[in-house]
């Protein structure tokens, strides 16, 4: 049975005290919720994860970066590697945002590496694909996302696929207010479903969690959770403020 995920993508948001504060919120009320029917995470910048480490319980709420280097170590000023994630302590790492394909020209090959060395730091990897509006709008999306997914993901085992969580972020939503409906979503994560099916097998493709991103919040976080592919939630703005972050991860 797969996992249900809500995890907070904070981009470059907070100081460390004011992430340290947002987290020891979460994590309170992730201790007090009784019976919670997902997964928490929280995806902080890099000069926050051991400051944030220390202040959340871990058998409870995840942690993860934000990305990492396509390379092991050495002359990459200003980088940080996968090993480095690993050893604050963080469990995940979010790879492929469209912030960082699009501003930062992440590619493919770029991201397949860098995919690689997170699995090798034993750090799950919470890989982020979707379409821009024109993308959309001129049919071409399933063939991106497609491509997205192939061109980092499919030299994989099926084994090291277990380590894998996708995040659905159509562009066109993400910051907007515009959500995609639950409608355009679920049809979007059996797509990427049957993919997986057709290239890892029908039980990989059951396993795995798939997240939608884009403009999610407590009050349509229902009515896209609902739907029986879509498995939680990458979160950006509403996951700055605990209230709202937990009116999402109590929507199911
Ligand atoms: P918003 O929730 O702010 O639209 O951002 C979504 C996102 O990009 C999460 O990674």
């Amino acid at each position: 049975m797969r996992k249900n995920i809500v995890a907070g993508n904070w981009k470059m948001n907070t100081t460390v005290p004011e992430g340290v504060q947002l987290a020891k919120e979460v994590n309170e009320a992730v201790a007090a919720a009784a019976d919670l029917k997902c997964d928490v995470i929280v995806g902080v910048p890099f000069t926050h994860l051991t400051a944030v480490k220390d202040v959340i319980d871990m058998g409870k709420v995840g942690l993860a970066a934000q990305n990492c280097a396509n390379h092991t170590s050495g002359a990459y000023t200003g980088e940080v590697s996968a090993a480095m994630v690993a050893s604050t302590g963080a469990n995940y790492v979010i790879l492929g945002h469209s912030e960082r394909r699009g501003y930062y020209n992440e590619t493919a090959e770029m991201l397949k590496e860098k995919v690689d060395l997170a699995l090798e730091n034993g750090l799950k990897v919470i890989f982020c694909c979707g379409e821009s509006l024109e993308e959309r709008e001129n049919g071409s999306f399933k063939d991106v996302i497609g491509a997205e997914i192939r061109d980092s993901l499919f030299h994989l085992s099926a084994e090291q696929f277990a380590n894998i969580v996708i995040a659905y972020e159509p562009i066109w939503a993400i910051g907007t207010g515009k959500t995609a409906t639950s409608d355009q979503a679920q049809e979007i994560h059996a797509f990427i479903r049957g993919l997986l099916a057709e290239h890892f097998g029908a039980q990989v493709a059951d396993d795995t969690t798939i997240l939608y991103g884009g403009s999610c919040k407590p009050s349509n976080a229902p009515e896209l959770f609902a739907k029986p592919d879509i498995d939680g939630g990458l979160i950006g703005g509403a996951s700055l403020k605990a209230a709202d972050f937990m009116g999402i991860v109590t929507a199911f």
